[in-house]
């Protein structure tokens, strides 16, 4: 093999060592999902979480489960599901994440479903790093209209 061959095999195994897995994407998702409904009514329940995420309730309830464990939810069986201070936190950064993306592909000329549908699976992959970043190229991008006029006209 080449070396550039062997640097981008090497590279590859480098960022899937690092690459945040299914699960916890998954978890995030719940999370966001969570504080909606709390934000919404004060409290989530298994059944309209389940309706948002589409899957079924014992699939909710296990998953519930696992958020616990994790020290998210103030998970009371009879009565509504909260979040903790750090399950709200986790919850807020990825829907922050979301909105930047969601902004930066609609600036790209994207439309809003496309858009919408990419972040969401993009959103739990990205360091704070490049999110800093990319808010910081899209005030730019804001506050000098003429650039993305003329990419919007190309
Ligand atoms: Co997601």
């Amino acid at each position: 093999m080449k070396n550039k061959d062997t640097e981008r095999l090497e590279s590859i195994r480098a960022a899937h060592e690092t690459a945040r897995s299914e699960s916890s994407s998954r978890m995030e998702d719940y999370l966001e999902v969570i504080l909606e409904l709390v934000e919404l009514k004060g409290y989530a329940t298994t059944l309209d979480i389940s309706r948002y995420m589409n899957v079924s309730a014992p699939s909710v309830t296990k998953m519930l489960q696992k958020l616990d464990e994790n020290g998210y939810l103030e998970y009371e069986k009879y009565h509504g599901i909260n979040l903790t201070q750090k399950g709200n936190q986790l919850a807020d950064t990825i829907r922050q994440k979301h909105g930047i993306l969601l902004e930066f592909f609609e600036i790209l000329g994207i439309g809003h479903e496309t858009a919408n549908q990419d972040a969401e699976g993009i959103e739990h992959h990205l360091n704070p790093k490049t999110i800093r970043q990319l808010r910081k190229f899209i005030t730019f991008l804001k506050s000098n209209p003429k650039i993305v006029q003329n990419f919007n006209n190309t």
